[in-house]
């Protein structure tokens, strides 16, 4: 079966939406590692307790490069089952760059989710970028990784619109509950093979 890793660096609730949905839905994949670069990421609780393999390759202090960093967190991987044949990688609020040759390595293999609907407001606080640019609508996307961030072709997206008293806050939480949703939908998707890319776009059959 196919092996699914998981990078997070925060309180991951996207993680802990994907590892719940594999379970209830049975989706075809099998939640291998949990990878955090912030050994005090509240994710690697919920982890745990579902009882998933965790470990944390702290970065804050790391003395090589972002690719020497980057080969530990494949080492990781491979070391469950997450290889670039048989494997699935999602980020999930991970919140580091991946070097152009772990992306290259897992090509089309590793996921993201980011709090816009893109290609608007990528990089960070994508949520106050929205609401500060004064769009009606916002949301979320579940793209592949490129080699650019935030780029990549789009599985899925949801749109949310934004309420006139909207705060980043309020606008991140209707967001948030999307990302839930999708974020697992789109790891279906992979798992049972119904997405297929052509150039920029990923067609879903
Ligand atoms: C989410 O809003 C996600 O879109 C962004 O970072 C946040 C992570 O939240 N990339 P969580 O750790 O999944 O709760």
């Amino acid at each position: 079966m196919l092996n699914l890793g998981i990078l997070i660096s925060g309180r991951g609730s996207n993680m802990e939406s994907i590892l719940k949905s594999i379970k209830k839905k049975k989706i075809p994949i099998n939640p291998a590692i949990v990878i955090s670069n912030k050994p005090n990421a509240g994710g690697l609780k919920i982890a745990k307790k579902l009882g998933i393999h965790i470990e944390v390759i702290e970065s804050k202090g790391f003395k090589g490069s972002r690719w020497q960093y980057d080969k530990k967190v494949i080492a990781v991987l491979t070391k469950h089952g997450v290889t670039p044949r048989n494997g699935l990688v999602c980020l999930a609020g991970f919140m580091r760059i991946i070097n152009p040759e772990f992306v290259k390595k897992y090509k089309n293999r590793i996921i993201n989710i980011h709090p816009a609907l893109l290609p608007a407001f990528p990089g960070l606080d994508s949520q106050k970028q929205a609401i500060e640019y004064g769009t009606k609508y916002s949301g979320c996307t579940v793209h592949f990784v490129d080699t650019k961030m935030d780029l990549g072709p789009i599985i899925i997206q949801a749109v949310v619109k934004v309420k006139e008293n909207d705060t980043a806050d309020s606008l991140s939480k209707r967001i948030l509950k999307e990302e839930h949703r999708i974020y697992p939908e789109a790891v279906n998707l992979f798992a049972r093979k119904k997405i297929r890319i052509s150039g920029r776009r990923a067609i879903i059959s």
